[in-house]
């Protein structure tokens, strides 16, 4: 358990710390989330410049002071009585972006978004209200809409009573349609006029699939080990699906990353981003908005240390070479 997850624990009450925590089933795959990571090494370079390192980028429009996002999480009434609000403030005092999850625990008009961010939907069996939602986004300035399609039912679990979305309080249809297909991903890019990424993304065919159905990019995820166990640990699907979009549209990716170590590596199998998901909640709930913003500077610094010590001045410079397997 990490410090941050730790300092959590001492403020969570127990049934909200194992609904942010848990997998499914035996929890294989969130367990070997951080450690698949780790199972690159890094190839360092000599003489390179690197007397200033910049960890900053452009994403969609948006200027970043890393490839670090903050992910889609549910419900952070939970974690911190401000919630989202406490996020987003965290989020963007760190230059970083938050992608605001269709579950979040505050309606959109409480939530002070600033800066860039996305919001991140499901496809309903409802689809007028999948596009209220997306409309509604787009009208408070949602500038890319993350589609979640690895989550074509939701895993039966306790969820702790605070939140605003409880699932008793869902009207009929708001149900994630399992019968959704990629024709989704245009349906999306035409209600919000917003580029479409899509999160789940696991496997090489289906990358290029959804590229060739219009998506703008791609999210390497297995939802946290959260939908289904001993599903591929991200770091290793991430390769493959790279080559898959071969540089058409950029490819993000999540689960278990934990430190600089963890960025770099992921940037050198292929990723323009990552995305962090439990980190922020626990850091939400330890600290709010302050240790949101620490959370991500201290990942952001620690992924400059890295790319000092590996001889990698911009991100523009990380290439496969710095990474070898084992
Ligand atoms: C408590 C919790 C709630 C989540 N809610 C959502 C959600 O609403 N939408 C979504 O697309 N992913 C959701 N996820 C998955 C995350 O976006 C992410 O894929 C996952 O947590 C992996 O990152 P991590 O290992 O850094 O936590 C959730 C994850 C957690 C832990």
């Amino acid at each position: 358990m990490t410090t941050l997850e730790e300092d959590a624990r001492a403020v969570l009450p127990a049934a909200v710390f194992d609904y942010y925590r848990d997998g499914f089933g035996a929890q294989v795959t969130r367990d070997e989330a951080t450690a698949a990571w780790r199972e690159w090494r890094f190839v360092p370079r000599l003489f390179r410049d690197v007397s200033r390192v910049s960890t900053e980028v452009e994403l969609f429009g948006a200027r970043l002071a890393a490839p670090v996002l903050a992910g889609p999480t549910a419900l952070h009434t939970l974690a911190h009585p401000e919630g989202e609000a406490a996020t987003v403030r965290g989020v963007e005092a760190a230059g970083s972006l938050l992608v605001l999850s269709a579950r979040a625990g505050r309606p959109l008009a409480e939530v002070p978004l600033r800066r860039p961010w996305w919001f991140q939907s499901y496809v309903l069996r409802d689809r007028e209200i999948t596009e209220r939602q997306v409309r509604a986004a787009v009208a408070a300035g949602a500038s890319a809409i993350v589609l979640t399609a690895d989550a074509p039912y939701v895993h039966p679990r306790p969820v702790p009573q605070a939140g605003a979305l409880s699932p008793a309080t869902r009207p009929a249809g708001s149900e994630q349609d399992p019968a959704l297909n990629s024709a989704a991903i245009a349906w999306l890019a035409g209600i919000s006029g917003k580029p479409v990424l899509v999160k789940g993304v696991l496997g090489a065919r289906d990358a290029a699939a959804c590229v060739d159905a219009g998506a703008a990019g791609v999210i390497v995820s297995n939802h946290g080990g959260r939908q289904l166990d001993r599903v591929i640990a991200t770091p290793r699907a991430l390769g493959p699906v790279a080559a898959a979009v071969a540089g058409r549209v950029p490819v993000l990716v999540d689960g278990g990353i934990q430190d600089g170590g963890d960025v770099l590596t992921a940037l050198a199998l292929g990723a323009t981003a990552v995305l962090i998901g439990r980190p922020v909640l626990w850091a939400l709930a330890a600290g709010g908005a302050d240790g949101v913003r620490d959370c991500l500077d201290l990942l952001r610094t620690d992924l400059a240390r890295a790319m000092a010590q590996t001889g990698l001045p911009t991100i523009g410079d990380i290439d496969a070479d710095v990474v070898t397997r084992g």
